[in-house]
Order: C-alpha cells, then sequence, then structure tokens
C-alpha cells in the first residue's frame, strides 16, 4: 500500500491545541499517501500555526473564517463535505471534541464534520488532565459510538513538561488510520458470514466441555467487515464481548447449534471466515441431572462434532471463499497447509497459539496465511482489529482473482 488514499479528498481540521504544528507533518503525510488535502483551522489553530504553511503543503486554499465569503462559504462546507472520503481532526482540543460530541457548527470544521457522511477520524492532543476528565472521556465514546475513529494520544513529555498521556498519536498512525477509514465501503457489495468464539459441549447441566477462545479475533473480523459497509452475520459461540457495530449475530452454545446456523445461511454468503474455535468432540451423551461425585475413575465418552468450515467448503458453489483458521501449538504451517486441503478451504489463518501474547484470550495475533491457489502472507504481530482488515484485505484480492 503505498498511496492508500491516492484519489481520495481528506478535509483536514486542526485545532487549537499546542500540538497545531503538528497538524502541518499529517497534512504532508496525507498528501505523500496521495490524498487531496483541504486543510481548514479553527480560531484558536491560527494562534499556533499559519494558513500559509498548509495552503504551500497541500496547494489548496485553507479556509479559516466561515463568514470571510458569505455567498461561498455555505457551497464549499457542503460540497467539501459531500466529497470528502474522510473528515479528519488532529490534533483535536478537548474543545473539538465537545464540539464535535455536541453537534455544534460554529467553526468551518464542524460545519464540514455535521454536513459530512464520510467517516470522521479524531486524534485528541492535550494535558494528561484535560485527557482524562470524564467530560472529555464521555464526548469521546459519544463519538465512537457513532462510528468515529478515535486515534488515541500517546504517553509522553507534554508541552507543559508533564509525562503523561496526551501527546499527539504518531503522524503515521494517523494516516494509517484515515487510509482505512476512507478505505471504508470498499466490502459494500460483499455478504459475509463470520464464525467466533468456543462452543461449549454440555457434560450435565451445570458442566461443560469448552477452550479457551475468547471471540476477540472473530468479533474483531465481523467488526472489520462491517465498518467496511459489508452485510456481516456473526454466529458467535459464548463469549463475553459486546456484539460488533452493524453485524447481524446469531447467538449458540454447542458445535451442533453452530454447525445448524452456519449452514443454514452458508448459501447466502460470499464469503465465510470460521474463526470460532469449535469443539472437535463433544460428550457422546449430556446427563440429564448433575452428575455425582463418585468414589472410582470417571470415563466419559466423546464424539466427534461435525467439521462445520469443511461441510460448507464441500457445498459451496462458484465464487463462494471459504477461510479458516488454524490453531496450533507445534508444526504450524505443515499442519495448517494439510487442514486447508483436507477442508477444502481457499486459505487459512494459521497461529501458534503457545506463543505469549497472541492467539487465545489475548489483544493481538500474529500469523501466516496460507492460499489454496499457492503463496502465503505473512501476518506480522499487531492488534486483532488491525489484523482482521489484514486478512480482509486478502479476502478482497482472492475474490478479485477469482
Ligand atoms: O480441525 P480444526 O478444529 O483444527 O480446524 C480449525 C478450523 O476448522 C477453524 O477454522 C474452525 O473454525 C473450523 N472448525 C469447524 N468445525 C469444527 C472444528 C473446526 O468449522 N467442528
Amino acid at each position: 500500500m503505498d498511496r492508500p488514499l491516492a484519489g481520495k479528498t481528506i478535509v483536514l481540521g486542526i485545532t487549537g491545541s499546542i500540538a497545531a504544528y503538528k497538524g502541518a507533518e499529517v497534512a504532508r503525510r496525507l498528501m505523500k499517501a496521495g490524498a487531496e488535502v483541504h486543510a481548514t483551522l479553527t480560531r484558536a489553530g491560527c494562534e499556533f500555526i499559519t494558513p500559509l504553511t498548509l495552503r504551500t503543503l497541500t496547494r489548496n486554499p485553507v479556509t479559516v473564517d466561515m463568514f470571510e465569503a458569505p455567498e461561498e462559504w455555505e457551497v464549499k462546507h457542503v460540497s467539501l463535505a459531500q466529497r470528502a472520503s474522510a473528515v479528519v481532526v488532529a490534533p483535536a482540543s478537548a474543545n473539538a471534541i465537545a464540539k464535535l460530541a455536541l453537534g455544534l457548527a460554529d467553526e468551518f470544521i464542524y460545519a464540514v464534520a455535521l454536513a459530512s457522511r464520510a467517516p470522521l477520524v479524531v486524534a485528541p492532543a492535550m494535558n494528561t488532565n484535560m485527557y482524562l476528565h470524564p467530560a472529555t472521556r464521555e464526548n469521546l465514546d459519544r463519538l465512537r459510538a457513532r462510528g468515529a475513529v478515535v486515534v488515541e494520544p500517546e504517553e509522553g513529555e507534554l508541552a507543559s513538561g508533564a509525562v503523561g498521556q496526551g501527546r499527539l498519536a504518531d503522524p503515521e498512525a494517523i494516516v494509517a488510520a484515515v487510509a482505512r477509514a476512507a478505505g471504508r465501503g470498499d466490502l459494500q457489495e460483499l455478504r459475509a458470514l463470520v464464525t467466533a468464539g468456543p462452543t461449549r459441549e454440555p457434560l450435565d447441566p451445570v458442566r461443560f466441555i469448552s477452550n479457551r477462545s475468547s471471540g476477540r479475533m472473530g468479533y474483531a473480523l465481523a467488526g472489520a467487515a462491517a465498518e467496511r459497509g459489508a452485510r456481516v452475520t456473526l454466529v458467535s459461540g459464548p463469549t463475553e464481548l459486546p456484539p460488533p457495530r452493524g453485524c447481524e449475530v446469531v447467538r449458540v452454545t454447542t458445535a451442533e447449534e453452530m454447525r445448524e446456523a452456519v449452514t443454514r445461511r452458508f448459501p447466502e454468503c460470499d464469503v465465510l471466515i470460521a474463526a470460532a474455535a469449535v469443539a472437535d468432540y463433544a460428550p457422546a451423551r449430556a446427563e440429564p441431572t448433575k452428575m455425582k461425585r463418585g468414589a472410582g475413575p470417571l470415563t466419559v465418552e466423546l464424539r466427534p462434532t461435525a467439521d462445520i468450515v469443511a461441510e460448507c467448503a464441500r457445498a459451496r458453489r462458484e465464487g463462494q471463499i471459504v477461510v479458516g483458521f488454524a490453531a496450533e501449538t507445534e508444526d504450524l504451517l505443515p499442519r495448517a497447509r494439510e487442514k486447508m486441503k483436507d477442508k477444502g478451504l481457499d486459505a487459512i489463518v494459521a497461529n501458534d497459539v503457545s506463543v505469549e501474547g497472541i492467539g487465545f484470550e489475548s489483544e493481538e495475533n500474529a500469523g501466516v496465511m496460507l492460499l489454496a491457489k499457492g503463496g502465503e502472507v505473512r501476518l506480522e504481530k499487531m492488534p486483532k482489529p488491525a489484523f482482521a482488515h489484514a486478512v480482509w484485505e486478502v479476502v478482497k484480492e482472492l475474490r478479485g482473482a477469482g
């Protein structure tokens, strides 16, 4: 992804934070990523950086005063709002965040944000206490709940000399978030079916066999696809996670329930990603009442469950893509390759769950995506949402090639 923003129009609002000078660097990197940038300064922003700097960098007029050309401004904020692929506020002061959360429109950037249906990316920068104040937290939560992307500030030395969280995120991280946000909609025609979480196989009314899957990877995959415009159904085993925004969630408990839910919906989807850690074995029978403790050993008979992803892969029609996951603790790649072949998958994401800090129960993942047509894509260690986007990138290419 050399110029991920080529052909995109980005409206960049720089507000009254001491980090405003870094807004120029954000503008420059957005340009380098291929974007056409329309920068705007709030009045407070102008105390820190001049419109001339931004005009020179972006080669576009810089709006400061909404009312400077009354016959034009209305047209301009609406037309820019419509053309924008993303509206970016970087740095966003506490005041800017409050205005965006409330929907005020007393400066050009806020009017654009209100008039635009494009994704909003907010990169806060302020003193730690302002950032941690409940008012700011609530405002950021409100923006997130509406779908805005918040690029969290970093810990470090602040303008005041104090050390804490509140330093504007790295401009590269901001540009990456903008590229992802502006790319939203690239899966608009896609119907995705995703499985997530563990399954529970009952032994009796109070006991079950399960595994350590948290469901995070599958939820991230579902959320990432929905963010990019796909119609997503998430079939989830028991997890503690909030449902990802914009997805239909079907809750199941056992492998058999998951099989039913997935095979019924499979014909209607374009892509199935099976990230669930489905039990491979289930007790042959679940006792109707709680089992009593006995003196001797207890033997439980386990029967294999149906292999859901293999069943779907066998039933798939032309053009449908089926992706599995292989969580292994040894011989990762040979085993994953074998699984992909045996199950008849188009691709498999292999991760080594014996490595600390990735895979089960963790926030990050790393792995290798093997492709049935040959080749592999290495996915370096990254947060699961980023990992999910990377997996969808590969799926998108597979669809394009098919
Ligand atoms: O065979 P194994 O469980 O190791 O394979 C892992 C892959 O197969 C995962 O994608 C998982 O979601 C899927 N699977 C399945 N149904 C099962 C077992 C695994 O869909 N019963």
